[in-house]
């Protein structure tokens, strides 16, 4: 069976991580869309480099969660078959065990050379401007996609989408596309659609089953599932 599943931050929240979206989700007063922005980053860099710094800093003192081990189990047991695509910019799934993840936001432990376009990895600030270990020049930025900034690798996400048998959403709350449309794609492509989350996304009505509650309880009864061939 192959599957493909989405992931976004409600997979991380009971790790610590805060969501978007949800109560705690400003930031010194910012709403998340102020600061993700090329325009923001144009005309503060320092202001989102603090916004980025912090939450690298913070990824120090979490860890994954049943929900993130639940999918590297399931990993071991499909291996190819299963691809995770995460809009999550943590290294949580990583940490937990499963290496066919796509970032499609990009990754908070990763930063891009706007000079040489040389990508490096990156665990300390970028506040304080630092050169490019590649071409020397001071123009790195979180290799962070922003909005209205094209998603990474949109073209394996599709063909993956396309051969699945099953797409599994898992802690997003369908407000931001491509992956909002995702559960689209895959049931106009004859796959089945299965949501997992908190609470009904604003997409839930499009899922051929949807089910509430906590990532970390309902993603490891799920994984079973699977594995038990249900
Ligand atoms: N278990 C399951 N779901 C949860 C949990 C939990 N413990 N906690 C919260 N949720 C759900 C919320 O109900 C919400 O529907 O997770 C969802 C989180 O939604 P958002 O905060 O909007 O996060 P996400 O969907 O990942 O945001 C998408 O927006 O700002 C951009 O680039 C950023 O990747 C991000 C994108």
């Amino acid at each position: 069976m192959r599957v493909v599943v989405l992931t976004g931050a409600g997979i991380s929240a009971e790790s610590g991580v805060p969501t978007f979206r949800d109560a705690d989700g400003l930031w010194e007063g910012h709403r998340v869309e102020d600061v993700a922005t090329p325009e923001a980053y144009a005309a503060q860099p320092a202001v989102v480099h603090r916004f980025y710094d912090a939450r690298r800093a913070a990824l120090a003192g979490v860890e994954p969660n049943p929900a993130h081990r639940a999918l590297a189990r399931l990993e071991e047991h499909l291996g190819d078959d299963l691809l995770v695509v995460t809009q999550n910019i943590d290294d949580l799934h990583e940490r937990a065990g499963s290496t066919r993840v796509l970032h499609m936001h990009g990754e908070l432990l990763s930063a891009l050379c706007r000079a040489c376009e040389g990508r490096v990895r990156w665990a300390g600030d970028l506040g304080d401007f630092p050169d490019c270990p590649s071409c020397g020049v001071s123009a790195l930025r979180p290799d962070v996609v922003w909005f209205g900034e094209i998603p990474y690798q949109m073209d394996r996400i599709q063909e993956a989408l396309e051969r699945a048998d099953l797409f599994v959403s898992i802690g997003t709350s369908g407000a931001v596309y491509p992956a909002a449309g995702f559960v689209q794609y895959a049931s106009g492509h004859g796959v089945r659609t299965l949501e997992l989350n908190l609470q009904p996304s604003e997409v839930s009505r499009l899922f051929h089953e949807a089910r509430q509650g906590l990532a970390g309880e309902l993603v490891p009864v799920w994984v079973e599932e699977v594995l038990a061939g249900g």
